[in-house]
Order: structure tokens, then C-alpha cells, then sequence
């Protein structure tokens, strides 16, 4: 972990976190410069390097301040930029009221110096507007906070996300941030640079690993009432919690290149239990027609071909479902998503899940095992009081 390679001054922040292995090399690059981003380029040389051209780099065209170098050992990039916050209102009698939006390029942000702890591999870059007129940022922050991994594992905190070695995870925070409604719900919008050949894709699955997250209790209607009332009733059951996958493939589907991974459940604490969930919810990607801010990472990275040959695409995350008011009473909101290479990790059944599954399992088994043998005995009985009369 570097924080401001080449740079003495803590007045920006860029954060190169690199991954060698002995054919290959991955860096992530984090940065407050623009909006929030993230660069994920992955080489096939284990001694690839970052360059920064800092001048250019805080320059007004920064097209081509940041490069890997030697160029040609780059195999994939891709960036993802946290570009807005959106603020909600349920509105009587219909309809969503929207709050003026907080777009994240005008944030001011801290230096992220002072938490870097290279033994944790962690680091937090926390920013609040640069303006706020409302003073809703008065006692709160929005923050990200990075966490690099050595080795793959599972994350100890929820959502306990499973991670490799090449993964890192980014987890989205909002604390003591005033809601500008009774019960306002917040969107966070996510964008993702692919360059020609690689486009996104959301996958959605449903987690077989049900220890780790909660149950989301799902509405569904067609229980007929017994006495064959047809009147339905919404009969709550549970369903498994869900896995969503933003990846990034070839175009011809060939192969995984990135993805960005999360559980549809945000928390609403700092000590985030099962029954602190809040519903989480993804709405459709769409290819963003616009222009990005000027994140100026991206823009350094990938140049010119940011307006040509480059796909840009977005998708809006939603924090709170019905229970509008959880924010307003918690007033906290964690969101966890992993970045990495190649396919994402995906959920096996957990050691517990598996002695559940084997005790629901076994013991109907070892009832019929029992049962047979019973009935074997009282046959065997049975017989035996017919001997034979001879
Ligand atoms: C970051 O912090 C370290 C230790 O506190 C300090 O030596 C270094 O100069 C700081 N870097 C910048 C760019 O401010
Ligand atoms: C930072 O570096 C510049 C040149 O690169 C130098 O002039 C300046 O004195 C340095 N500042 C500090 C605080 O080290
Ligand atoms: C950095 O960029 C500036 C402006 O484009 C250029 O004048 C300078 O030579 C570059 N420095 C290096 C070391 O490439
Ligand atoms: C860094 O993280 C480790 C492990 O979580 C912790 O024990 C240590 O106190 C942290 N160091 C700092 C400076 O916060
Ligand atoms: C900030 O906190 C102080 C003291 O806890 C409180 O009096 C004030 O109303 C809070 N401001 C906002 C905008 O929540
Ligand atoms: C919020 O609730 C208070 C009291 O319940 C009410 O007076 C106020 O109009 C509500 N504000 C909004 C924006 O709904
Ligand atoms: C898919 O495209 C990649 C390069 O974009 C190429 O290497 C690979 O062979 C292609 N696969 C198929 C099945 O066409
Ligand atoms: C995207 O925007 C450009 C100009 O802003 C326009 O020419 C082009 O048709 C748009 N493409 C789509 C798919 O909407
Ligand atoms: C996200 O939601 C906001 C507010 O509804 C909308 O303006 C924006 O276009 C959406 N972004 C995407 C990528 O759907």
C-alpha cells in the first residue's frame, strides 16, 4: 500500500494498493481526485509498475498522467466511480420526492494518510460536501472504507463476503448524516469504465449459505385459507438472501474479466448483526449516455478513449425497502461490495449449514434405518412363534 506515490503533499489522495504474483501483477488505484474512484488494471508481469505524472495529474487535462509501465504488460482495466447520492421521500399521495442529489465530485475529503494501517491492509477516505447548505453533513460523514487481502478467506464482519487474495473490499458508509425527510431512503449510483471488448453484465443468485446473512422474509400471496376460503392471504416465507454480480465479460461471453459483488442487505449499525439488515436493492444497469465528472483518475488513465471507445455503464443501489424510517432512527448505513479479477468467489455451504443439512437429513434416515429394523425384530418375533411343529 503506497498513499501518494511521488507526491509529498496530503492535499489529494491516491492509493495504490498492488498484488504481485510470480507471473502477474494487479494494482488497484484509489482516489478522492474528481469522484471517488477505483482502477483496477491487471498485468502479466510481476514487476509492473505505477507511474504518475502528478502535474499533469492536478492539471485541468490530465489525459495520460497515470500509466502502468511497461504498457504492454497490461492485460485488462477497469475503473469504477461513485459518482452520486441520491435522498428520497416516500410522497402521499404517490410518488417519490426527490431531495437536492449530493454529487460526490464536490466533496471535500479528508486526508486518508492518517488511516492507512498497513498491517490490516485497511484504509478510510471519508469526505462531506463542499457545500452544504442544508448542514445535514454538520455531525456526519460518507465514507469508504478499503480493505486489501493477503490470502482468501471470509470477511469476520457481515455480510461476510468471501474474498481472494486478488479482491479487495470497498464498504460504503454513511454515519450521523442528517435524512432531509421523515423517512428517507438513499440511492448510491456506481459507474464502471470498460474498455472496447469487455461489457457488464448484472447476475443475480440466490446464496446457498444462509449462517452469514439474514433471511429476508418475502411476501408472496396465493395461501389459500383452510376451509377453502379463496381469500388469499400474504403469507410471509423465508427466501435465500441474494448474491448480485456485477461482472465484466468479453464480449464474445468467452471469459470473466472483473466483477463487483454484493449481498443484497446493507446494516444499520457499527456492529452489524443479522437483525440490523436492511434491504438492498439494485436497479437495472443502464449505459450511461453521459459524460463522467471529472474523476480525474479515470479521465488520466484512460485518456482520450473515454469518449470514443470506452462503455460506460451505471446502475443505481438502494438502501431501505418499506422500513423507511430505519435510517432515521439509526442514523447509520453500511453497504459492503468486493472488486476483483476474473469470476467472483462464490458461496459453498458453510461447515454449520452443512451439520444442519445433515442432521435434518440424518435423522429421518436413522428413523427409517430404526424403523426397518423394528419391523425386521418383530417379524423375526413373529415368526419364531410359529415354529415349526414337527
Ligand atoms: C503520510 O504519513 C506518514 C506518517 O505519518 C508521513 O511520514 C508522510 O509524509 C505522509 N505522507 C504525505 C504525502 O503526507
Ligand atoms: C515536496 O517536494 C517538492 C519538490 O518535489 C519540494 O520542493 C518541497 O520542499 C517538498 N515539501 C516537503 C514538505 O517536503
Ligand atoms: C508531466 O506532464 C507535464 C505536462 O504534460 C510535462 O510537461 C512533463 O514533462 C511531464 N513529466 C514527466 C516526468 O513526464
Ligand atoms: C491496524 O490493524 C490491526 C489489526 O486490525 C490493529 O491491531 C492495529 O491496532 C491497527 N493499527 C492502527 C495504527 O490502527
Ligand atoms: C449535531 O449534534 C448536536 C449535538 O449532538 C445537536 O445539538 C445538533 O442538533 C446536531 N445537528 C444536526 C444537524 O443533526
Ligand atoms: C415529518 O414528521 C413531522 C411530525 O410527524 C411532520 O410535522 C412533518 O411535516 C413531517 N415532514 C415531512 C417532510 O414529511
Ligand atoms: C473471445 O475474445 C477474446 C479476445 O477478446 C479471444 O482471445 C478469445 O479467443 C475469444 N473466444 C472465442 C470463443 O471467440
Ligand atoms: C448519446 O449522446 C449523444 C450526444 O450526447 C447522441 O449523439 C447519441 O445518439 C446518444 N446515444 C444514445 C444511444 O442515446
Ligand atoms: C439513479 O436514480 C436517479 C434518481 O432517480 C436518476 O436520476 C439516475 O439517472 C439513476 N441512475 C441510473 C444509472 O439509473
Amino acid at each position: 500500500m503506497q498513499y501518494n506515490p511521488g507526491w509529498n503533499s496530503s492535499s489529494v489522495n491516491l492509493l495504490h494498493v498492488w498484488a504481485a504474483g510470480p507471473r502477474d501483477s494487479l494494482h488497484y488505484v484509489w482516489s478522492s481526485i474528481g469522484a471517488p474512484a477505483v482502477l483496477l488494471v491487471a498485468t502479466q508481469s510481476p514487476s509492473s509498475a505505477l507511474r504518475v505524472n502528478w502535474t499533469q495529474l492536478l492539471s485541468p487535462s490530465p489525459a495520460g498522467a497515470i500509466w502502468i509501465d511497461p504498457p504492454d504488460s497490461v492485460v485488462y482495466s477497469t475503473a469504477v466511480v461513485f459518482t452520486k447520492l441520491f435522498e428520497f421521500s416516500e410522497a402521499k399521495p404517490s410518488g417519490e420526492l426527490f431531495y437536492p442529489t449530493y454529487d460526490l465530485a464536490e466533496f471535500s475529503w479528508d486526508s486518508l494518510n492518517h488511516t492507512l494501517n498497513h498491517t490490516a491492509l485497511t484504509a478510510e477516505l471519508s469526505g462531506v460536501p463542499a457545500n452544504d447548505p442544508g448542514g445535514g453533513f454538520s455531525n456526519g460523514s460518507l465514507a469508504f472504507r478499503v480493505t486489501a487481502y493477503e490470502g482468501q478467506g471470509r470477511e469476520g464482519r457481515l455480510p461476510s463476503l468471501l474474498h481472494t487474495a486478488d479482491s479487495s473490499q470497498l464498504e460504503f458508509l454513511l454515519a450521523g448524516v442528517a435524512p432531509r425527510g421523515n423517512s428517507s431512503r438513499f440511492v448510491l449510483e456506481v459507474a464502471t469504465v470498460e474498455e472496447a471488448g469487455a461489457v457488464r453484465r448484472l447476475r443475480s443468485q440466490r446464496s446457498i449459505d444462509d449462517e452469514y446473512t439474514p433471511t429476508i422474509f418475502e411476501v408472496s400471496e396465493g395461501w389459500p385459507r383452510a376451509g377453502g376460503d379463496p381469500a388469499v392471504l400474504p403469507c410471509p416465507h423465508p427466501v435465500p438472501p441474494q448474491v448480485l454480480s456485477l461482472v465484466a465479460e468479453s464480449q464474445n461471453g468467452s471469459s470473466t474479466l472483473g466483477f463487483l459483488q454484493w449481498k443484497a442487505t446493507a446494516y444499520g449499525s457499527r456492529h452489524p448483526r443479522r437483525e440490523d439488515g436492511i434491504q438492498c436493492r439494485a436497479q437495472g444497469l443502464q449505459v450511461a449516455n453521459w459524460t463522467l465528472p471529472v474523476s480525474s483518475i479515470v479521465q488520466a488513465y484512460f485518456g482520450d478513449s473515454l469518449g470514443s471507445t470506452c462503455t460506460i455503464s451505471a446502475l443505481n443501489v438502494s438502501f431501505g425497502g418499506e422500513e423507511g424510517e430505519v435510517y432515521q432512527e439509526k442514523r447509520y448505513l453500511s453497504w459492503s461490495v468486493l472488486l476483483g479479477f476474473g469470476e467472483p468467489p462464490r458461496d459453498t455451504f458453510s461447515p454449520l449449514v452443512i451439520s444442519i443439512t445433515a442432521v435434518a437429513l440424518g435423522t429421518p434416515l436413522a428413523m427409517l434405518l430404526l424403523g426397518s429394523c423394528l419391523v425386521l425384530l418383530a417379524q423375526r418375533r413373529r415368526y419364531s412363534e410359529y415354529e415349526p411343529i414337527n
